[in-house]
């Protein structure tokens, strides 16, 4: 079995990019394809073995809970319909255990996490930033999980982004243990490119472990007067090794309209469903595009 069993996925953001549509419904269910964006991040700590997800919510979020929730009404519906795919497509989730918490007052990614510390109690954990998505062929969360299971320390996910991008990240400064594998020697969050300590920014998958809620319980607020996770890893740096792994495998920024566009169009291509038929109108608009 993994040692890591629990998964944070912080969700009780406002949703401003994606206004008006996120004005009464949360930003995590905006369906990419046929899956809600929550739902991907899910499925990815489901495969690595992790069966028990906290939800840090907020005011309006209550349908996060009803989509992972039973419907017995549909099942008898679908079960009588003879539509058995459905069927397993809405029930593959259901071995699955949510608790659901609200986050309160929107004061940042390290106060929110704070908030499950007595649902993880004293165990590591992952955290799952829902807004990234990241290529469901690519095996990052599992790959995170082996390296914590052999450093017992945190385990970050990084990515080389350049430098116009590098303000909306938490940026790292590290020692190239082994190809692609690095040790912390400094965060900060969201620099200024001329501050950043590297190309290599802090994408939205973490392997934590729960000392961590110490340092938390302890810190100040910090950039836009929000309470970082990035300052507190860096705290942590004090006492235990912190390490990243850069990926190099597709990441889609569904927090943004231009990202959340190209995981619409690159998994609706991958879908069993429309592939066939969303290529064809795809060939079709590069087309007339070029005519003009
Ligand atoms: C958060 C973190 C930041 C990290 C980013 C990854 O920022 O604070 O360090 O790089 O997620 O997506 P946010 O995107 O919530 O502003």
């Amino acid at each position: 079995m993994s040692s890591v069993t629990k998964a944070l996925l912080p969700a009780a953001g406002l949703g401003t990019r994606f206004l008006p549509a996120t004005k009464a419904s949360p930003k995590e269910m905006l369906p990419i394809v046929d899956k809600p964006m929550i739902q991907y991040a899910v499925e990815e700590a489901e495969s690595c073995g992790i069966n028990e997800f906290i939800v840090i919510t907020g005011r309006h979020k209550r349908t996060l809970e009803d989509h992972f929730d039973t419907v017995y009404e549909l099942e008898e519906d679908l079960k009588q319909k003879g539509k058995e795919k459905l069927l397993e497509e809405i029930n593959r989730l259901s071995h699955l255990n949510f608790a659901y918490i609200r986050q309160g007052r929107p004061l940042g990614l390290g106060h929110a996490i704070l908030r499950a510390r007595p649902f993880v109690k004293d165990e590591p954990f992952a955290v799952l930033l829902s807004d990234d998505i990241i290529d469901p062929d690519e095996n990052l969360l599992e790959r995170m999980i082996g390296l914590y299971e052999e450093f017992r320390s945190p385990i970050v996910a990084l990515e080389e982004v350049p430098a116009e991008e590098i303000h909306r990240y938490g940026v790292i400064a590290g020692a190239e243990e082994r190809p692609d594998l690095y040790r912390f020697t400094d965060l900060v969050e969201k620099p200024d490119p001329e501050e950043a300590p590297s190309n290599l920014a802090i994408i939205g998958r973490y392997i934590l472990t729960p000392e961590l809620f110490d340092i938390l319980e302890e810190m100040e607020p910090g950039k836009g007067g929000e309470y970082q996770l990035t300052d507190a890893l860096r705290e942590l740096l004090k006492v235990r090794p912190v390490y990243g792994v850069v990926f190099r495998g597709k990441r889609y920024d569904a927090g943004d309209k231009f990202g959340f566009l190209k995981a619409t169009v690159d998994l609706a291509l991958r879908s069993s469903t429309v592939s066939e038929k969303f290529r064809e109108y795809l060939v079709n608009v590069a087309a007339r595009l070029n005519r003009n």
